[in-house]
């Protein structure tokens, strides 16, 4: 396969960061945006070394709703063009709706859902005109059913499925691949930050990062336009789908607790 420019969101810990090596892994020259420059800065360090592949940083908080075009500037002034976007960065929040701060959720769809759309729609457009390279979209098993005390996090990601799921269809015809990835509870910076670590979610189901970006990266390759890592996981998101939706609030409220 012939080398492709990648940009990840979130690349600076979790699955983005084990998904920027797996591009690397294939010779990819990577472009690794995020907040933590030094994170960043770190793995681009540990990739060059690794894989000797070109790697690119952009430091960048995806809450500001100019992000997604100023990356795509300083991207096109660069003159490669990306070939793949990995729409990976994102964070949640456990709580009632009524009582988390307003201002984290309005974040929370902006970094879940308004950035990676605006990316997508930036970027799209010149993969289709090359006709190769494709977006791989991160989700989460919170996509497939409504999340008591996690009302908008489960909402941000019941959108990345139902959007990827629609461009994949969209560019069926072409050489372009829209794929999602849509993990279960996995071991990263997430838990902490979304304060789940302490669910029953995440004291019984927990997955490692590595597997979960391995199994998205390969349903990108291959060109599938859904996956679900780990047999408990893909389980679950088919019983959602034969349970009533009343049910499945219930037990979704259940696992959300500690
Ligand atoms: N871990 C899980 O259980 C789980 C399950 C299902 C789905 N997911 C999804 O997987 C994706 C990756 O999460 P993870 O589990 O790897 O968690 P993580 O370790 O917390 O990584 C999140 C990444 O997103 C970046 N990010 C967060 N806010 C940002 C902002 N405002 N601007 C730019 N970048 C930002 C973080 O970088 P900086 O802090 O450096 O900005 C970090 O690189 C997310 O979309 C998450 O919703 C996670």
């Amino acid at each position: 396969m012939s080398q492709e420019n990648v940009l990840i969101t979130g690349a600076s810990s979790g699955i983005g960061l084990e998904l920027a090596k797996l591009f690397a892994a294939d010779g990819d020259r990577l472009i690794l945006v995020a907040r933590r420059a030094d994170k960043l800065e770190a793995l681009a360090d540990e990739l060059r070394r690794n894989y000797g592949t070109q790697v690119q940083v952009i430091v960048a908080d995806l809450r500001r709703p100019e992000a997604p075009q100023e990356i795509f500037d300083v991207v096109q002034s660069g003159g490669q063009p990306v070939d793949v976007l990995v729409n990976n960065a994102g964070f949640g929040a456990r709580g009632r709706f009524v009582e988390l701060d307003p201002q984290r959720q309005a974040d929370m769809i902006q970094v879940n859902v308004t950035a990676p759309t605006r990316l997508a729609r930036l970027f799209l457009p010149g993969m289709l005109q090359r006709n190769r390279g494709g977006i791989l979209n991160v989700a989460s098993t919170a996509a497939f059913q409504p999340g008591p005390y996690m009302s908008v996090y489960y909402a941000t990601k019941a959108y990345i499925l139902s959007f990827s799921e629609a461009l994949a269809e969209e560019v069926r015809r072409t050489n372009v691949r829209i794929s999602c990835l849509a993990p279960g509870p996995t071991i990263t910076e997430f838990g902490d930050v979304a304060d789940m670590s302490a669910t029953k979610a995440f004291r019984h189901w927990v997955m490692e990062a590595e597997p979960v970006a391995r199994a998205g990266y390969n349903a990108f390759r291959r060109g599938k336009a859904l996956v679900v890592p780990g047999k408990l996981n893909r389980v679950g998101t088919l019983a959602v789908r034969f349970m009533p939706l009343s049910l499945a609030r219930k037990v979704t409220a259940w696992i959300q607790q500690t």
